[in-house]
């Protein structure tokens, strides 16, 4: 299948021109081998390219391209099919932006096209170039420093009398996550993840329960984050519970049970937050939002969890505008690879500050994952590369250095 793959990337510091020269003359022979066609454009900074020939030629290249050691930051922006070739029995063009009139290189570029069809600009990978060309979007280049630029360095200080022993009686536990400003040092607030007293996944402490039962149980089981968080001794911060949006509608009087174990536990209601989860439809949006008013209204901050994954998504951003969201997992993955993914952050970014919402990215596990949010706007962030969730507890929070500061 014809494949085309288009990516960016930074030519990494010490690298001569000549040296980009000669890669470029070993890869015109090597793709035209293997059929497979490279447009490379430089602009002194960065690389741009258009890899296009058959789904495992291009794949095998692409793969040892990112693998490759001169240059870094490689963000892949397509990756697409389509039925003919754009440029044809060209095996690899460098086009050196520096030395081209802006207003005649890309006609040169399509110039190479072999296309039986007109390179036209309504082609999404050409587009990509066009824009390269112009430099519109060179603010979102961001250059991140390698991942072993920084170590992750445990604060035992503070984390070992954060223990809570867990109430016996109780059907549940709770784990606990801190969501962390690394650059600031600071814990902005601390997840209560619901668990089995074994420490089994909520999956697996709501089987076999539906409707009601379901819905009452999750809520019951705040009784005992509530008591447990207490029992952290978290002070100032705030703590985080998870809620079916649901339950707020099911269960009569929802609101003011919270309100109620929120103070039996001597927390205060602005030092919590409830996180209403994707994974339910929120099919009665009147009562729903009735009885976040409510909440909103006795001092309780609201969250969307898993922001972006199943109905969390911007359907719901219409209908109510929480204090925060926090960025799904999914999205969160690789973000530093990923073209799309970038930009749908960045959108995402844009539509919260436009309506003051706070920024959380959850379950961040690679350091460039993080430098990069950081390096889009995002200051918040929860995941195992700063702590895991600890049963029971809060583990130590890994605060990032700086190799070079140490
Ligand atoms: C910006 C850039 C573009 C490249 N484009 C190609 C290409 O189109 N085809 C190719 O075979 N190698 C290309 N290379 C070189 C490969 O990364 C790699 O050196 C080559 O495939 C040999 O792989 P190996 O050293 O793992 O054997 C490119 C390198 C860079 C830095």
């Amino acid at each position: 299948m014809l494949t085309t793959i288009i990516y960016r990337s930074h030519i990494c510091k010490n690298v001569p021109f000549e040296s980009v020269m000669d890669m470029v003359a070993a890869a015109k022979l090597r793709n035209d081998q293997a059929d497979v066609t490279g447009i490379l454009l430089f602009n002194g900074t960065h690389f741009l390219q258009l890899i296009e020939g058959p789904e495992e030629s291009v794949l095998k290249i692409y793969q040892h391209i990112c693998q490759d050691e001169r240059h870094c930051n490689i963000v892949e922006l397509l990756c697409d099919h389509g039925p003919t070739r754009r440029f044809g029995k060209t095996g690899m063009e460098l086009f050196d932006l520096r030395e081209h009139d802006s207003e005649r290189v890309l006609q040169t570029v399509l110039d190479k096209g072999t296309s039986k069809y007109q390179l036209i600009y309504n082609d999404r990978a050409l587009k990509f170039l066009r824009t390269f060309v112009s430099a519109t979007e060179k603010e979102n280049y961001f250059e991140i420093p390698p991942a072993d630029s920084w170590v992750f360095i445990p604060d035992e200080g503070e984390s070992h009398t954060n223990l809570a022993a867990p109430d016996n009686t109780a059907d549940c536990c709770f784990a606990f996550q801190p969501m962390v400003d690394p650059f600031a040092q600071e814990i902005i607030s601390t997840e209560a993840l619901l668990r089995t007293p074994g420490g089994g996944s909520p999956e697996i402490y709501f089987a076999g329960l539906t409707g009601n039962e379901l819905y009452q149980a999750d809520l019951n089981s705040k009784k005992v984050a509530f008591a447990m968080a207490s029992a952290l001794k978290l002070g100032k911060h705030s703590v985080s519970v998870n809620l079916l949006p649901m339950a707020l509608v099911m269960i009569p009087d929802a609101v003011n049970f919270l309100l109620r174990e929120i103070q039996i536990n001597g927390l205060v209601p602005e030092q919590v937050t409830i996180e209403f989860t994707e994974c339910e439809v929120i099919s009665r949006i009147d009562e729903f939002t009735d009885a976040v008013r409510q909440l909103k209204s006795a001092g309780i901050n609201v969250a969307i969890d898993h922001f972006g994954a199943g109905f969390g998504g911007l359907l719901l951003l219409a209908q109510f505008q929480p204090d925060r969201i926090k960025i799904n997992r999914e999205l969160i993955k690789d973000v530093h690879k990923s073209g799309p993914r970038q930009a749908i952050i960045q959108a995402i970014i844009k539509c919260c500050a436009s309506l003051e919402i706070a920024i959380s990215a959850v379950g961040v596990e690679k350091p460039e994952e993080w430098m990069w949010l950081e390096s889009a706007g995002i200051t918040h962030f929860q995941g195992n590369l700063f702590a895991s969730a600890r049963l029971s507890g809060v583990a130590a929070v890994a605060w990032p250095e700086r190799k070079a500061d140490l």
